[in-house]
């Protein structure tokens, strides 16, 4: 679904990420871990082409995408759960899934919804109200929610469970699992290590801009010692 290869990048000149190699099989969820600073976000941020690319490739089911502007990204089946969410925080639920999905036809606008919906009831009631107005929890909710309405092969989740209360977090991971059983591809950063770990097929751990550790989710917990050091630590 997902390559990375040798990506380098950043912000005009001060580079973020060195030489990251990884790759995401459709279906699957990869977490990407790591401590503050380590260029998760970068990562993210390439992936939807929002960085100074430095050297390497970025391909989406085996379209080489390095160079495709952000819009054509998200055509492609690529959608993003921002950092911090970064909701229209003026405007009602209801038109912050509108902005979501403004590339579709009403018919499938209205189908999406409709799954958002079922997925999210606390957003069906309150869907007249205004996006600052909803609890922390909500509002990720309307993030995914946002992302959602984008119709998403490949779902980037950045930071999804930051500063929740743990029934929030809950709610949000079981979103998670539903989408993940409709086909979703997902890639997870996420500061709840054990939840991450959790739920992930694959684990990448990053560390100064750079992949300290790669592996699968299983292996990695039963790994008392890579634990410790590349995930315990974070
Ligand atoms: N907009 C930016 N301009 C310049 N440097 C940035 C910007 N955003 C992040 N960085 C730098 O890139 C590095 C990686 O940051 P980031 O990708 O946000 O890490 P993480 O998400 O793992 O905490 C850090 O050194 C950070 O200071
Ligand atoms: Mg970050």
């Amino acid at each position: 679904m997902l390559r990375l290869e040798n990506l380098s990048c950043g912000y005009g000149p001060v580079r973020a990420v060195h030489s990251l190699s990884l790759a995401i099989a459709e279906r699957e969820t990869l977490a990407l871990l790591g401590p503050n600073g380590a260029g998760k976000t970068s990562t993210i941020m390439a992936i939807m082409g929002h960085t100074t690319i430095h050297g390497g490739s970025i391909l989406f089911r085996g379209e080489d995408i390095t160079h495709v502007p952000p819009v054509k990204r998200v055509e492609l089946g690529i959608a993003l759960v921002p950092e911090g969410r970064l909701l229209f925080s003026d405007l009602s639920v209801e038109d912050n899934l509108t902005v979501g999905g403004y590339r579709h036809a009403m018919a499938r606008d209205h189908t999406n919804r409709q799954r958002v919906y079922a997925l999210f009831p606390r957003l069906a009631e309150r869907r007249a109200q205004i996006a600052s107005s909803l609890s922390g929890g909500e509002q990720q909710m309307l993030a995914m929610g946002r992302a959602l309405m984008a119709e998403p092969k490949l779902l980037l989740i950045d930071e999804l469970s930051l500063g929740l209360m743990p029934k929030m977090v809950d709610l949000c991971f079981d979103a998670l699992a539903a989408l993940r059983k409709d086909g979703v591809t997902i890639l997870l950063v996420e500061q709840n290590t054990t939840r991450a770990l959790d739920f992930a097929d694959q684990v990448c751990v990053m560390t100064s801009g750079s992949l300290a550790f790669s592996g699968s989710a299983a292996q990695t917990k039963a790994n008392d010692r890579l634990f410790d050091v590349f995930v315990g630590a974070s």
